[in-house]
């Protein structure tokens, strides 16, 4: 069956959501609400976390996603995301939760892309401060047939971190059209701007292109 024939299927069916963090099973709740599927999260499922080994965010979805769809007999959803710095050739990219370390240590891993913007240019404030988060989603079948879909906020680096809100890099990142770094918004604000809802929103583009199709 093509992709675009699963696609148009999906509409109040079971979807497993391969993650194993309740705060984004949150979010994807309700950004996938217009969906209408009964979402099952892999945790409830028991299925396994298998190794993030793939070279960009699109091979690291797909792993998640197809593990979890081959393990649950179900279509699965699964995402990966990170912070890219152009300058630094898409680091830290698929690396940027290890970067924090094991202490998950943003301030740390915060500090590193200074430095390394810092030594790059001479001083931080002359560096090429360009950056982007990003998000893929997988969408897999229980026979490994997976398509992706992403979405990405470009912005600018600053430095020193500023404000008290979200999580991760946001303290030092500034959205293309504010003054304020994600940490500095309230979560509705910075959702306006959110890489996680681009993505979904390409793949729900996805489904009503495919259910416009189905019929022709
Ligand atoms: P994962 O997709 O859960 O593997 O997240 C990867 C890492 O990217 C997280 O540990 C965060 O540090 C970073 N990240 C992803 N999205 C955001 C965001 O919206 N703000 C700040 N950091 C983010």
């Amino acid at each position: 069956m093509t992709v675009r024939a699963r696609l148009a299927r999906l509409r109040g069916g079971r979807l497993v959501l391969a993650t194993h963090n309740p705060g984004k099973l949150r979010e994807f709740a309700a950004l996938l609400r217009p969906l209408d599927v009964e979402l099952v999260a892999a945790g409830e499922l028991g299925l396994p976390e298998p190794a993030e080994t793939g070279r960009d965010f699109a091979a690291n979805a797909r792993i998640k996603a197809r593990a979890a769809a081959r393990a649950s007999g179900l279509p699965a959803l699964a995402d990966d995301s990170g912070l890219a710095v152009t300058a630094l050739d898409g680091a830290p990219g698929v690396h940027s939760a290890r970067w924090a370390g094991p202490a998950r240590d943003f301030a740390r891993a915060m500090r590193r892309i200074h430095d390394a913007l810092a030594a790059r240019a001479g001083r931080f404030a002359d560096a090429d401060r360009r950056a982007a988060f990003v998000c893929v989603l997988a969408l897999a079948w229980p026979d490994g047939r997976a398509v992706t879909f992403e979405g990405r906020v470009a912005g600018e680096l600053v430095w020193p971190p500023r404000g008290r809100g979200g999580f991760g890099y946001d303290p030092v990142f500034v959205p293309c059209g504010d003054a304020r770094t994600f940490a500095e918004m309230s979560a509705e604000e910075k959702a306006r701007f959110s890489h996680r809802a681009k993505a979904v929103e390409a793949l729900l583009e996805a489904v009503r292109e495919a259910e416009a199709r189905a019929g022709d």
